[in-house]
């Protein structure tokens, strides 16, 4: 017996003092392994009297018992304790900037819209979003568009089929500027947004699609005049083109739920079959203008006498096309991945006015 208990003592020392899980399978196969020191005493047991085998048989069993889980024990604390060690050694710097892919980018007008965010934001502007199909109450109503007017017609709405219970036809939004009154409905101001996405209109051409894409901007505060107004857009414009400042004027224009409403040009020179901003003698529209209407103010439950505006809207993707040198619009909802490799942008190069647009 005393033979049985310094093995055992041998075995339990081994396996405590066993450095890695290959020393603990040495030990597992030399104790219990085909010619292993128990399994041979657990063979001999074959060769005893029933006497003999009744009393060795429970010790032999035991032995072997304790020191089968004394190396699972031991295996299982050495495995936890190297797992441990890789994680400490083998970590992941998720700093480091990311390897492109080779396909696939994003394309110019999202682009440009990350960009227009990014810089509304950093004038604390806030992002807001609409439905793409709305109801006449948003798209035309409250924005000042008198019922059966040809401004409805100008827009070239698609309507929607009417609803078989109320006869209401929804319409695909002609413009974002339905997000300004459900903003002016849903907050108290001072408000600042602007309001990014897709809008329709029955047009196709060469510089016309069915479905483009707007930012929207709106202004909610007392004495808001049209000063603020045009330092907001000129400084918009100058970060947008990346130049010290921008020659713009303020053309009169037309729009119902603007008073009074521009277009802003900005000074261009197209000869010599580039474009340079900033030069020459032309003007290039590039977006529309104007302090919110009394009357879409008061359609929002907003006291005009209180509170003031301006409103604008742009669109993205013929900003795409100026900014980035894009020669044809139809191209940009091709979706051609020949087109989008050369025109697109990495999706790791998010645009911020500290890092950079583009
Ligand atoms: N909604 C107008 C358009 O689509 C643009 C605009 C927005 C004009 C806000 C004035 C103020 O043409």
């Amino acid at each position: 017996m005393t033979d049985l208990n310094q093995l055992e003592l041998d075995l339990i020392n081994a396996i405590g003092a066993a450095e890695t899980a290959a020393e603990v399978e040495e030990l597992r196969v030399a104790a219990l392994g085909k010619s292993g020191t128990i399994s041979g005493l657990l063979k001999g047991m074959g060769a005893m009297s029933p006497e003999e085998r009744r009393e060795k048989g429970p010790v032999i069993n035991g032995l072997r018992d304790r020191v089968q889980s004394a190396l699972g024990a031991r295996k299982a604390e050495l495995e936890a304790a190297e797992l441990e060690s890789r994680l400490q050694a083998e970590r992941v710097d998720l700093s480091l900037p990311a390897r492109p892919r080779r396909k696939g980018g994003v394309h110019p007008t999202m682009q440009v819209m990350e960009e227009m965010i990014s810089l509304f934001a950093d004038m604390g502007f806030a992002v807001a979003e609409g439905p793409d199909v709305e109801d006449d109450f948003h798209n035309f109503t409250a924005l000042n568009f008198p019922p059966k007017h040809p401004a409805r017609e100008m827009h070239d709405t698609f309507f929607l089929k009417p609803d078989p219970q109320t006869g209401e036809r929804k319409v695909l939004r002609t413009h974002t500027s339905p997000v300004q009154v459900r903003t002016m409905m849903s907050q108290t101001p001072p408000i600042r947004i602007v309001a990014p996405g897709r809008t329709f209109r029955k047009d196709s051409d060469a510089t016309h699609t069915p479905m483009f894409h707007q930012v929207e901007g709106l202004v909610i505060d007392k004495g808001v005049h049209m000063g603020h107004l045009k330092w907001t857009l000129e400084t918009f414009v100058a970060r947008f083109f990346e130049l010290d400042g921008i020659q713009a004027r303020f053309r009169p224009h037309h729009f119902p739920f603007t008073e009074p409403s521009a277009e802003m040009d900005i000074r261009c020179d197209r000869s010599g079959g580039t474009l340079k901003l900033n030069e020459g003698d032309d003007w290039m529209e590039i977006l529309g203008c104007g302090m919110v209407h009394p009357n879409v103010l008061r359609a929002c439950g907003l006291d005009p006498e209180e509170w003031q505006g301006f409103a604008f809207g742009m669109g993205v993707d013929r900003l795409a096309m100026l900014k980035y040198g894009i020669p044809d619009l139809r191209p940009m909802f091709d979706a051609d991945v020949r087109w989008l490799a050369h025109y697109g942008f990495s999706p790791f190069a998010a645009p911020s006015s500290a890092g950079g647009l583009s």
